[in-house]
């Protein structure tokens, strides 16, 4: 897939329910967009005064279409600015600085049965996804689990899509009849059979934890985390960065990241918590203590690969590929 940086204007902003915009970005004079895969975002850059963010938003619109993007972002107050931003910053005519699409949760098109989970703004990336599955034919079931029906976002583009009985939702507010019930919801397990999981992080981890002790392989249970409350502190240890010939001390509280910064060496990172995966860094000597939600459980046991924003050590050295 292309990537890119682009510079994006606002065609149109839609306030859906549940405080999320829906946001319509175009190229400002009109050219065609680069294509994009199901489960792909955009990185926005995210700038006004002393505020200087990278986020991460999953591409909602369908794949086909290369006249304009959408995304969906919540306003969430326990976030760190950028979704403030974004509400703030984000009128008609505002441009941005994007980078992208690029995609870390592709589609197994070929699959006999997927079954997509979106819990709240988790759903952007499955709506492309099921735009996709219907364009290719396939038979899916979207389960979409927000607290209400009325702050249920995207609920009118659903019911109108040509996929929409495909769409099961379920209300927090609802009889116990209509909520997820993974006992009964969940498809059996298979090769053939994959699940896309998206949400808060305690709907993800419950769902993927069912899953997997009930039999589906971690490898057709593909998730995103979209953001992910971690602890990156720990014990002191040291990196080498063996190409730039420079090693650090990381403190308690610090990260491999900072500590690299300051003495010269750069990694770039964009969402500092472990879920977007730029500033994974590959690993020669020593074994990461992983605390990221971005690589797959093969990659961890693998021990090549870190994501420097966040991730630590178990052994009292490591050395990067940097
Ligand atoms: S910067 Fe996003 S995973 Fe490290």
């Amino acid at each position: 897939m292309e990537e890119q940086t682009l510079t994006l204007k606002i065609a149109e902003r839609i306030e859906e329910p549940g405080n999320i915009v829906r946001l319509r970005l175009v190229d400002p004079e009109g050219a065609a967009l680069p294509k994009f895969e199901a489960g792909a975002h955009l990185d926005l850059h995210l700038r006004d005064g002393a505020l200087d963010l990278w986020r991460q938003y999953s591409l909602c619109s369908d794949p086909a279409e290369t006249g304009f993007y959408e995304i969906g972002v919540l306003l969430d107050p326990k976030t760190r600015g950028g979704s403030s931003a974004v509400h703030r910053l984000a009128v008609p005519g505002a441009r941005f600085e994007v980078e992208g699409p690029r995609n870390h949760f592709p589609l197994a098109e070929d699959a006999e049965t997927t079954v997509l989970f979106g819990g709240g703004i988790g759903v952007t990336p499955m709506l492309a996804m099921a735009q996709r599955l219907h364009a290719l034919g396939r038979d899916f079931t979207l389960h979409y689990c927000t607290r209400s029906r009325d702050r249920t976002a995207f609920r009118t583009v659903i019911e109108q899509a040509p996929w929409a009985e495909s769409v099961v939702f379920h209300f927090d507010d609802g009889d116990d009849a209509q909520r997820l019930d993974l006992a009964r919801d969940l498809p059996p397990p298979g090769k053939n059979t994959h699940l896309y999981v998206c949400g808060p992080e305690g709907f993800m981890d419950w769902l993927i934890g069912y899953a997997e002790a009930n039999g589906h392989d971690g490898g057709t249970v593909h998730r995103e985390y979209f953001s992910a409350d971690i602890d990156a502190s720990g014990d002191t240890f040291e990196v080498e960065a063996r190409l730039s010939g420079v090693t650090v001390t990381i403190g308690p509280e610090d990260t491999i990241a900072k500590a690299l910064a300051r003495a010269g060496v750069k990694i770039e990172v964009k969402c500092e918590e472990g879920v977007c995966g730029t500033c994974v860094t590959d690993v020669l000597e020593g074994t990461p203590d992983h605390r990221d939600k971005f690589l797959t459980d093969e990659e961890r046991e693998e021990g090549t690969m870190i994501c420097a924003c966040c991730s630590r050590a178990c052994t009292s050295r490591l050395v990067l590929d940097i």
